[in-house]
């Protein structure tokens, strides 16, 4: 670590609270594309896309970076939530062609955390029920209502109760399966619990709003559930005259080959949220509701920077280049993310420590485990290569128990890409034989 970047951290924790970071020595300066540099002049190929926000590459799109700039000189801020104004319109216009037909109606927020917030008052009022349901593992953000929902990491809950009546149950964890099954053999076991324990005796069906679901979970690990899973919750769901809500706020914005990862199942969900890589860099979240759904009373819900006209400018062009590259980035997000899952499942055969290897198009964790047989989750010898890697000038994040993060821009050049992949396999091979030289 150099002296200044020594510096430049203890400046930041004299002021900054720090119940945000867990040990990163990332103190970032400029970048762009599949490259970011350190206050040091340091080089880092970007496989975090910073939290899931640069899905089309470091700092966005030319297009939406000079689309900001211009409306920055023109107006910034509109009120959008009390007049009116037409980019924002017309912003909500293209979001809608990239959804399925009879959406919608689109609240404007400022990030994920509000667009779940969002989703919950509109799936409240909208079905008069006060019951959600939501899935152990999840995370749909931190302020009271998505909290209540989330039930990933304890320390982001603990003290703060009492929260939403949500009922908690388990996801189609299926490398940990809670059941203690084996996919397809279990007969979708997390689905019919659902029905037979807090469906039968904790909440009565028809007074829950809500299922909330990432269709892949992020912050919990990077689990990607069967198709049967998801459309299980559709029926439980259409049974019962409750709604799906997909948060998309992770997994959505081509981030698994899809604009909406939901659409990887088959299934449509009621409401959606969305946040993260739509702004590309700048803060935008976005709840999209189902016509036939109704509207709720004007003043229910609102806010003051939603539809904020430069968020809005660099949003827009975002999906404007999305819906012009369509094809493009379905094949560059198909075939980077088998490749992908090629060089990690080989690196799975060659370390003891890879548990397991899962992802579902440029949405890929790597699970590390003490060893194969016994699963037992290798925290210490997650953050060990998340550290050398970054030594190595490869930015990537952890998520869940022991997992880490494969997400690379979706539009990595294939010469980074596989740059990365190799300071990453360096990586795992130094922590895999000094866990070795331990175990012996
Ligand atoms: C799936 C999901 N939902 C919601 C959120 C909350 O988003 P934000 O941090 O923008 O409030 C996150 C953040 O990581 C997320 O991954």
């Amino acid at each position: 670590m150099t002296d200044k970047i020594r510096k430049a951290i203890a400046r930041d924790r004299k002021v900054i609270m720090p119940s945000t970071r867990g040990g990163t020595r990332f103190v970032a300066s400029r970048g762009e594309g599949d490259i970011v540099y350190d206050i040091s002049g340091n080089r880092f190929i970007d496989f975090s896309t910073f939290i899931g926000v640069y899905n089309l590459g470091v700092n966005s799109t030319k297009q939406a970076r000079e689309a900001a700039k211009r409306q920055i000189d023109t107006l910034m801020h509109a009120a959008f939530t009390d007049y009116y104004a037409e980019l924002p319109v017309e912003f909500a216009e293209n979001l809608l062609s990239l959804f399925p037909r009879g959406f919608g109606k689109i609240f404007f927020s400022n990030s994920g955390t509000e667009s779940i917030e969002a989703a919950i008052k509109y799936s409240k009022i909208l079905t008069k029920r006060q019951y959600l349901l939501a899935f152990y593992n999840s995370f749909h953000g931190r302020t009271y209502g998505s909290l209540s929902l989330t039930s990933s990491k304890l320390t982001q809950r603990e003290h703060l109760g009492p929260f939403n009546s949500v009922v908690h149950v388990p996801y189609a964890y299926c490398y940990r399966c809670p059941f203690g099954k084996e996919y397809p053999s279990c007969g979708m076991a997390c689905v019919d619990f659902i029905k037979k324990y807090p469906l039968s005796k904790e909440v009565s069906g028809k007074e829950v709003a809500a299922i909330f679901v990432e269709p892949v979970q992020g912050e919990g690990g990077y689990v990607v559930p069967p198709k049967e899973f998801i459309k299980g919750l559709r029926e439980i769901a259409d049974d019962n005259g409750m709604l799906l809500v997909s948060d998309e706020v992770q997994a959505g914005a081509m981030r698994t080959g899809k604009f909406l990862a939901m659409d990887n199942f088959g299934v449509q969900a009621d409401i959606y949220s969305m946040a993260k890589s739509l702004g590309g860099g700048l803060p935008i979240g976005a709840t999209i509701v189902r016509n036939s759904l109704g509207v709720p009373p004007e003043g229910a819900h609102s806010n003051t920077y939603g539809g904020n006209l430069v968020a809005v400018a660099a949003a827009n062009e975002l999906v404007k280049y999305v819906k012009k590259n369509m094809k493009s980035l379905e094949d560059q997000t198909r075939v980077k993310g088998r490749h992908i899952m090629e060089r990690l499942n080989q690196m799975k055969e060659r370390y003891e420590i890879i548990g397991d290897v899962r992802g579902l198009g440029m949405m890929i964790g790597i699970e590390f485990v003490r060893d194969k047989k016994s699963k037992i989750p290798a925290p210490k010898e997650r953050d060990k290569v998340v550290e050398e890697a970054f030594d190595g000038g490869l930015l990537m994040l952890p998520c869940g128990n022991s997992t880490i993060r494969v997400i690379p821009p979706i539009t990595i050049a294939q010469k980074n890409l596989d740059e990365g992949l190799d300071i990453l396999e360096d990586a795992i091979r130094k922590v895999n034989a000094a866990s070795n030289a331990k175990s012996a």
